[in-house]
């Protein structure tokens, strides 16, 4: 297997297309009513940061393909609300767990270490940010949950945000 390599995206924007082909492959959300329902879920899960931040969503490329990605920000400012509604129901975490990760490999390339490796990049990326800590929001009953208690984000909290339940993962960093 060829060397797994993290760049990011302010470096090689042209990955952009490849990042979104990933973050739709990965996402549970299959059916969109129209294009632009399909753009505004874009936004708000990946565009929202990408744009932002490009230099801190990280790429990891293989043979020079994208096999996953790590973006987010260093601090979770009110603003976002209005782009990311959820993230207003753990306000009160963010003081201490402000940095926050969004994270995807494509499925051929899961279970090889590749997801640590950007995390990992990403944590120390955070730090020199001067982030004192980072959160991740996911559903209780998904896979991934395991992946990130075995990163050490140790502290939840679980709310309802529309009935749905989620899940904040917090990691001091
Ligand atoms: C979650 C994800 C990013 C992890 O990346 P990855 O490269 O597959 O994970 P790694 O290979 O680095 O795994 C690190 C450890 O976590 C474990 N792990 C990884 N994914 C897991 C999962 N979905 N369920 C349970 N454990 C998992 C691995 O077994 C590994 O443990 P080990 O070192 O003891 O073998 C990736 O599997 C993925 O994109 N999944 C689908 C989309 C998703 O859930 N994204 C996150 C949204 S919040």
């Amino acid at each position: 297997m060829s060397e797994v390599i993290i760049s990011n995206l302010a470096e090689r924007p042209e990955k952009f297309e490849q990042v979104m082909e990933i973050f739709f492959e990965a996402s549970t959300k299959k059916d969109f009513a129209s294009m632009e329902e399909r753009v505004r879920f874009l936004v708000k899960y990946l565009g929202v940061y990408v744009q932002s931040v490009p230099e801190l969503c990280l790429i990891a490329l293989q043979d020079d393909q994208v096999v996953g990605y790590c973006c987010g920000m260093h601090s979770t400012p009110a603003e976002l609300y209005e782009q990311v509604p959820h993230l207003e129901i753990f306000e009160d975490q963010f003081e201490k767990y402000g940095a926050h990760l969004h994270i995807n490999c494509s499925a051929a390339s899961r279970g090889q270490g590749i997801g640590q490796k950007l995390v990992a990049e990403f944590e120390d990326l955070m730090r020199q940010e001067g982030a004192e800590g980072i959160h991740i929001i996911t559903s209780p009953t998904a896979r991934n949950v395991h992946f990130y208690k075995k990163l050490h984000y140790d502290h939840e909290v679980l709310r309802e945000f529309n009935k749905i339940p989620l899940l904040l993962l917090g990691k001091t960093l």
